[in-house]
């Protein structure tokens, strides 16, 4: 459990803010992976995937790396409204954000994000195939250019204007939401029934 009845506002939300830092920086913390959901215009619907959490940022701005020419890169570009979904099953808490994306592709801050990116992980921003071209084969998939490039590797930075914690508890469960407008302003809310 991170979040007791006997937390004040903003010891909950400095609790969470840790975790999530701490996340970014440890393979194994269980919110290392994330879900991320965006909306595909032309079909009406909405698609989720996970992700890997790579930075948390003191502004509560949420970074993860994937391949420019993804679905969800194409959604993102069409409509930035996206929502987070976190479970830690160790602390049995949930944290939700609605935010707005920003992609960064072939531009100074993806170029240097790039020299993160090592050896064979590099790959994963590399098929010759666009990510969920159909196959016949798996085999058709493993298939890079001799160098590996940043050609297609994209950041993208989740920046939030809602927050939600809901920490299970038995019977006696805790929640609380926050909204802000600003990433520089603070967070507004407080508990809720759950
Ligand atoms: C645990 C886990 C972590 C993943 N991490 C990433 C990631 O960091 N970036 C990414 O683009 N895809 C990641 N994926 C794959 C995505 O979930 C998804 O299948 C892929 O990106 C294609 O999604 P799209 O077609 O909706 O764009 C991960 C999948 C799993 C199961």
């Amino acid at each position: 459990m991170l979040i007791t009845p006997k937390h004040t506002i903003d010891e909950a939300l400095s609790d969470v803010k840790s975790q999530l830092t701490r996340a970014a920086a440890d393979n194994h913390h269980k919110m290392r992976f994330f879900s991320v959901s965006t909306l595909d215009l032309d079909t009406h619907s909405i698609n989720n995937r996970m992700v890997v959490l790579r930075t948390f940022f003191n502004d509560w701005r949420v970074r993860f790396y994937t391949d420019f020419r993804t679905q969800k890169v194409l959604e993102l570009k069409q409509n930035p409204q996206t929502s987070l979904l976190f479970w830690d099953s160790s602390k049995n808490i949930q944290i939700r954000m609605k935010t707005t994306a920003i992609i960064y592709h072939n531009d100074d801050l993806s170029k240097r994000e790039w020299t993160h990116v090592q050896g064979e992980a590099r790959k994963s921003y590399n098929s010759r195939l666009k990510p969920g071209s159909p196959i016949a084969s798996p085999d058709e998939a493993y298939l890079w250019p001799a160098e590996l490039s940043d050609e297609y590797f994209t950041v993208i930075d989740c920046i939030p204007f809602s927050l939600q914690i809901l920490q299970l508890n038995r019977q006696e469960h805790l929640s609380l939401v926050f909204t802000r407008t600003d990433p520089a302003h603070e967070w507004n809310g407080g508990w809720i029934v759950p």
